[in-house]
């Protein structure tokens, strides 16, 4: 679980990403594209999840990227290359299907490209049309442009402020390409991944397209193992534990208000804890 090492993808506006490679042999054998580990910083915290965003089976290493969000993320991001996590448990969730769809579209905000990537790579090798669109606030924030270009058959960026890339949001840029390719082009699959009004907007949409639309969910994790229920989502009417039975779903099954209000739920605790530190 020691940090091999450490790099730090963007630092602006009080947002920072970093990549780390962790030493865990493991869970590198295991880990498939759309799964995720639990990472606990320190004896006294609390457990978060993220994604494996690329391993080396050789080198026995997963590589996750996270932002910096809170308590935990900022911890984490104190450590160094050399300094050990003092828990980590996975491969955990379902795997993608990696099977070839056709075309497939995969739309990541904000870190949600870093977990895009590993599916992406995952859906090329397995013979698909890769579409990508990146989004950001701004340039400095847009992540793994050049790994998921290498993956990608076309590639679209957007930026809220116009920097780089189409002024506007992901969802711009994915309208677009649906009503200028459709009916020629039939996408057989659109993924996405990144905050909840990005993915529910998505799902908007593509609602009234054939296309399966598949989403990951954020939802809050406690233990990562279907034993607490702080994951429940519902979706198609039914309740489904985000860790287990996911994290990725229909996305237009999703009921997006209730995992909205949800995730809300300890947010005052979290400032406040991050105001004791
Ligand atoms: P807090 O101040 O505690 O919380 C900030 C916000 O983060 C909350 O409002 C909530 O929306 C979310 N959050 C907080 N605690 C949890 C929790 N236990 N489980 C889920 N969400 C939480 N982030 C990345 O940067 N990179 C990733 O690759 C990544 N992969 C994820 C994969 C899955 C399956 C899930 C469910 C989440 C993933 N996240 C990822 C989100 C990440 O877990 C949260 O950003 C992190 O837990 C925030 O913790 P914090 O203490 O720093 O912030
Ligand atoms: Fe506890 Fe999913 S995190 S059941
Ligand atoms: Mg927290």
């Amino acid at each position: 679980m020691k940090i091999i090492n450490k790099k730090i993808l963007s630092q602006i506006q009080g947002a920072k990403v970093t990549r780390i490679e962790v030493a865990a042999p493991g869970i590198a054998e295991k880990a498939k594209p759309g799964q995720f580990v639990s990472v606990m910083v320190s004896g006294e915290g609390e457990r978060i999840p993220l994604t494996v965003v690329d391993k080396d089976e050789e080198k026995g290493t997963i590589t996750l990227i996270f932002q910096e969000v809170g308590l935990t993320t900022k911890l984490l991001g104190k450590l160094d290359s050399g300094d050990s996590l003092y828990a980590l448990a996975g491969p955990l969730g379902h795997a993608t299907e990696l099977k070839n769809y056709g075309k497939v579209v995969l739309v990541g905000g904000g870190v949600g490209i870093a977990e895009i990537y590993p599916v992406a790579k995952g859906l090329k090798h397995a013979g698909n049309f890769i579409t990508a669109i990146l989004g950001a606030r701004t340039r400095e924030l847009l992540i793994l442009e050049e790994e998921l270009k290498r993956v990608s058959d076309e590639l679209y960026i957007a930026t809220d402020d116009g920097s780089y890339g189409r002024k506007g949001f992901v969802t711009d840029v994915l309208k677009d390409l649906l009503n200028y390719k459709l009916p020629t082009t039939n996408y057989q699959l659109i993924y996405a991944v990144g905050p909840i009004p990005m993915m529910k907007k998505v799902c908007l949409v593509t609602k009234e397209l054939n296309s399966k639309t598949i989403v990951s969910l954020n939802a809050l994790m406690v233990d990562a193992t279907g034993m607490c229920g702080c994951c429940r989502v519902t979706v198609a009417g039914e309740t489904k534990f985000s860790c287990v039975d996911g994290p990725e779903f229909d996305g237009k099954a999703v009921d997006w208000d209730e995992l909205e209000k949800r995730n809300r739920v300890y947010a005052d605790k979290e400032q406040h804890i991050c105001r004791l530190r």
